[in-house]
């Protein structure tokens, strides 16, 4: 077993463990990547200030996001296929988050079910939103989040259409796999996700199958998006979701500040400056490098968080140094789970808050709250 020590170790584990067609689905863009790449590049061109001779006792990195305490200014980002990554993957992350002290959100996506979670934390969660036609299923969703006392609703604005990512193409995913001889074979090389799928039920989209009605191939994600996403959202939507949802809402996929004057104006509690992972609109800045404009055009009178391109506890602070009170981590914690399940997304979670907690300690801080952008070197930062 190899010593992990960085989230590129759990990735490299997760490449091993994962079947291709999974693997691929987490670890790419749309078109040329370019976004995806600038989420993880940018953050490397921000320099840190060191300080000396600051007492460093007594640091703290906990925080709170959209009024939950939080052990970091980190939460679990919604990511499709999920326990297609590890068997029940969807339950394990929650289980993981939930020890840890930080928050986890579902996507609607997934294939655990929003009971799913209830039960095997018994604790609320965030659960993400996707506007489809069937309005019908929008509503009883809704009633079936707050069932299961999910405490903050978080719609996804940026993905009423699909973009393109060439893998899953080639790949032809599917949850589950369809049973071709590619597939065949590729599932022979991972015995350990054979056995795991074998030992659970929990193969299809849980939060669909059985509830929604209307699409001509349930397991393709991408037939889902064609036949039931809603390309018709607009704000009234928001406002109407709003309304019915009637609780904490948080809006992901903002990148303009025209955008995210609008997602103020909408009552929302947070926004998330997001580019979707680099996996929608290719050619879009990095969210790092969108962050600071955003937050300087919103002010305080909304959380502003951001997810694309963490690795490391170093990229978490930079976020936070640019106004973001929270950050969304999605591939790392993919390829914790990947790699080794439960205790996968753990070692994710403890590498990044160890790095965080030191590096703010190396920067003169001892309260990640009062972490401001004079810990960044002034010519390194965007905006
Ligand atoms: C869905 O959320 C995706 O990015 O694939």
């Amino acid at each position: 077993m190899p010593v992990i020590t960085n989230i590129e170790d759990l990735r490299v584990l997760a490449e091993k463990r994962v079947p291709r067609m999974f693997y691929d689905y987490a670890d790419s863009g749309s078109w040329t990547e370019s976004t995806y790449r600038a989420n993880e590049s940018d953050f490397q061109k921000i320099k840190l200030r060191q300080r000396v001779a600051v007492n460093m006792e007594g640091r703290t990195i906990r925080t709170t996001m959209a009024g939950v305490d939080t052990a970091m200014p980190v939460a679990i980002a919604p990511t499709g296929l999920t326990g297609m990554q590890h068997a029940d993957g969807e339950m394990l992350g929650a289980i993981a988050a939930k020890k840890f002290g930080i928050p986890f959100t579902l996507s609607t996506m997934s294939i655990c079910s929003i009971e799913d979670i209830a039960q095997a934390t018994r604790a609320p969660f965030w659960f993400q939103l996707y506007w489809m036609r069937d309005r019908d299923f929008m509503d009883r969703l809704m009633d079936r989040a707050k069932a299961a006392n999910v405490s903050a609703l978080m719609l996804t604005l940026d993905l009423q259409v699909l973009g393109q990512r060439h893998k899953d193409l080639k790949n032809g995913l599917t949850a589950p796999p369809k049973p071709t001889l590619a597939n065949i074979l590729n599932l022979m090389t991972k015995p350990r996700w054979c056995l795991g799928m074998a030992g659970t039920k929990r193969h299809g989209f849980g939060n669909l199958i059985g509830h929604a009605k209307g699409v001509s191939d349930m397991s393709s994600l991408s037939t889902w998006t064609r036949e039931q996403f809603d390309p018709k959202l607009d704000w009234n939507d928001v406002e109407w979701i709003k309304k019915r949802w009637g609780g904490k809402l948080i809006l992901k996929g903002i990148m303009d500040e025209e955008d995210a004057r609008l997602a103020v104006a909408s009552g929302a509690d947070a926004m998330v400056v997001s580019n979707h992972g680099g996996r929608q609109l290719d050619g879009a800045p990095s969210s790092i490098e969108a962050l600071p404009a955003i937050k300087a055009a919103v002010g305080d009178g909304i959380e502003v968080w951001m997810d694309g391109g963490i690795r490391s506890g170093q990229d978490v602070l930079k976020a936070v140094a640019l106004g973001a009170q929270g950050t969304l981590i999605g591939r790392p914690f993919l390829y914790g789970l990947g790699a080794m399940g439960e205790a996968g997304v753990t070692k994710a979670l403890e590498i990044i808050a160890k790095e965080l907690d030191v590096t703010m300690a190396f920067c003169g801080h001892t309260d990640i709250r009062n972490v401001d952008r004079r810990i960044l070197l002034p010519g390194t930062v965007p905006g």
